[in-house]
């Protein structure tokens, strides 16, 4: 089997530890695994496959030789060395925001909208926000057997969301609490907490991160005139996105053609037992959209009402990421 030299810019955040964990898992064929971080990292080491691989910082020329470039630093250090990357000839992708909506650039989630035509050279495919990811992995079979017209979703978002800093900051407010508290990457104290804000307020009232969710969910689905409406709120889980999500289908349907529709779909576990409703804390670590509580809407007979469920460190950012290079590498053999 041909073996890939593989780049990981990130590669000691929250998303890349687990890239490198899912590359060890997956058994993604590495036969050089070169690491980036920033100068705080240097010189550490990562282990994989049995051999250690010293972190450099980006550099000139940093990138000659390799075959695939996982990005996962933010957007601003994606959009000035992403396309250096895929200039020195590897096809790169990109966790960040930076290219997710440009026109010219794939925004791919390989069970929605997975094909072969964008690998004409190497290039730039963007991994979507990670609530719009598990949003999307369940729509599909909706839209695929009865088209939607409208969809409406309420975020309960992790501290991982917002990487290591998020994460360690619930940790530390709880270990410190009741004593005095102190906030620094999100708005409001976080412990005890939910806060309805994820990223900056536009004028309309909307943060960031709902735009991204309708944004790229309309992008991914290919459906541009498709209504969507995000409310994104983050609350205290340590990891996995929650999300309440109101569907509107284009014809009226019973229960056991919903049923069938998202059983046995590639990538998602649907939950028939109202009981047995998934949670963040069954999912972080899994590798699937989990899907529960469907039911009809009274008020509108076409629209259904679904819980989902996702580790967004997983399927949300890492493990999407993986599965477009293992797209890149079958279509290459
Ligand atoms: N967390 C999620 O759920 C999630 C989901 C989807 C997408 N994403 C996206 O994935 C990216 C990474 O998120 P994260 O949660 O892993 O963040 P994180 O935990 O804060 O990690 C950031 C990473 O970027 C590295 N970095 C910082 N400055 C750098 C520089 N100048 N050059 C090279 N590397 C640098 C850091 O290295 P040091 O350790 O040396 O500082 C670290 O490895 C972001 O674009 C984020 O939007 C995150």
């Amino acid at each position: 089997m041909k073996q890939y030299k593989v780049g990981l810019v990130g590669a000691t955040g929250m998303v890349g530890k687990v890239f490198v964990q899912l590359l060890a898992e997956r058994k993604f064929p590495v036969s050089e695994l070169r690491p980036f971080a920033s100068d705080a990292s240097q010189g550490k080491k990562i282990e994989l496959n049995n051999k250690s691989w010293e972190i450099k910082t980006l550099t000139t020329n940093c990138f000659e030789g390799l075959d695939l470039v996982f990005f996962s630093s933010g957007d601003d250090i994606s959009k000035e060395w992403g396309p250096i990357a895929v200039k020195a000839g590897a096809y790169v992708i990109d966790n960040s925001a930076a290219f997710r909506m440009d026109p010219e650039i794939p925004l791919i989630v390989p069970e929605v909208n997975w094909t072969n035509e964008i690998l004409k050279k190497p290039c730039l495919i963007a991994n979507p926000n990670c609530s719009t990811i598990q949003l999307v992995v369940a729509l599909k079979p909706l839209r695929d057997s009865f088209g939607i017209e409208d969809v409406r979703v309420s975020s309960y978002q992790a501290v991982s969301g917002a990487g290591q800093a998020g994460y360690d900051e619930l940790l530390d407010q709880t270990k410190k609490y009741p004593e005095s508290i102190s906030s620094q990457t999100f708005a409001r104290q976080i412990l005890f907490n939910c806060i309805p804000q994820i990223g900056s307020f536009d004028k309309d009232g909307f943060t960031s991160e709902e735009v991204k969710i309708m944004n790229e969910t309309r992008k991914i689905l290919n459906e541009p005139k498709l209504k969507v409406s995000a409310f994104t709120v983050r609350v205290p889980a340590l990891n996995a996105h929650s999300e309440t999500v109101w569907v509107t289908l284009s014809k009226q349907i019973n229960e056991e053609q919903i049923h069938q529709a998202l059983s046995g779909k590639d990538g998602l576990v649907f939950i028939k037992d109202h009981n047995q409703y998934p949670t963040a804390l069954d999912v972080s670590g899994k590798d699937p959209v989990y899907v529960g509580r469907v039911h009809k809407d009274p008020n509108d007979l076409k629209t259904w009402m679904l819980w989902i469920v996702s580790d967004n460190i997983k399927k949300g950012a890492a493990l999407n990421g993986i599965q477009i290079a293992e797209k890149i590498i079958t279509a290459h053999d």
